[in-house]
């Protein structure tokens, strides 16, 4: 039987499309339940539909306050019964409540090698600070933005000719490798969450999680 999941998003929806493929393709064995958007304008609502897959728009700004916007959000995704919730390009805060309530079930991916540049504009930001490398991570969640147990990370040598925009074209080739990856891990149960803690086959991860590099799939 496949492995229940529901994705959120908020934009194109690269790294949906990219669990899409590999699921079709037979190499996840997961079933996408439902695709969730706080914006109707995603275009990542088009891959989900393409997919066949049911679509949501919860807009954040017909509620009054971010616990009203969450409530509902759970109420919706738990309806599905997920057994893995899949931020994917979801630009929201998550409140407290909403964040326990998936704690050790739900993962996000962050352009960036945490602890490092948690937060926007990563790309400008390891530029500006004349980082040698930069990278991604995709990481449990938290409830504190962009701080949950390190799983995977990619990473890439910044050149003196890149910008900001030839970055995160890299990093995103990276990120529709490693996030799959991370989800198959979960799907298999190799993938666990203790006492705030990653696992992988029941070895616990560094604070940095795997180099993709050195990953077996
Ligand atoms: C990615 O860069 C991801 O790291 C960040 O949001 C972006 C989503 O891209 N969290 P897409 O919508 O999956 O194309």
């Amino acid at each position: 039987m496949s492995f229940p999941i529901v994705v959120l998003i908020s934009g194109s929806g690269s790294n949906l499309q990219a669990l899409i493929d590999q699921s079709l393709q037979g190499q996840l064995n997961i079933n996408i339940c439902a695709v969730i958007s706080n914006k109707a304008d995603a275009y990542g609502l088009e891959r989900a539909k393409a997919a066949g897959i049911p679509t949501h728009t919860l807009n954040h700004k017909s509620f009054d306050s971010r616990e009203a916007f969450d409530a509902e959000l759970q109420k919706l995704i738990d309806q599905y019964q997920p057994k893995l919730v899949v931020l994917a390009g979801f630009m929201r805060i998550l409140t407290e409540t909403f964040a326990q309530h998936y704690e050790g079930r739900m993962l996000n991916i962050h352009p960036s090698l945490l602890p490092k540049y948690k937060g926007l504009n990563t790309h400008q930001r390891a530029i500006d600070a004349n980082e040698k490398e930069h990278g991604v991570s995709v990481h449990f969640v938290s409830p504190e933005l962009d701080a949950g147990a390190v799983i995977l990370q990619a990473s890439t040598d910044i050149t003196k000719e890149d910008t900001a925009e030839s970055l995160a074209s890299r990093i995103h080739a990276m990120e529709h490798i490693i996030y799959p990856l991370a989800v198959k891990w979960f799907s298999e149960d190799r993938l666990t969450f203790h006492d705030g803690k990653a696992f992988l086959d029941k070895n616990t991860l560094s604070e940095s999680g795997i180099l993709y590099n050195q990953a077996l799939t």
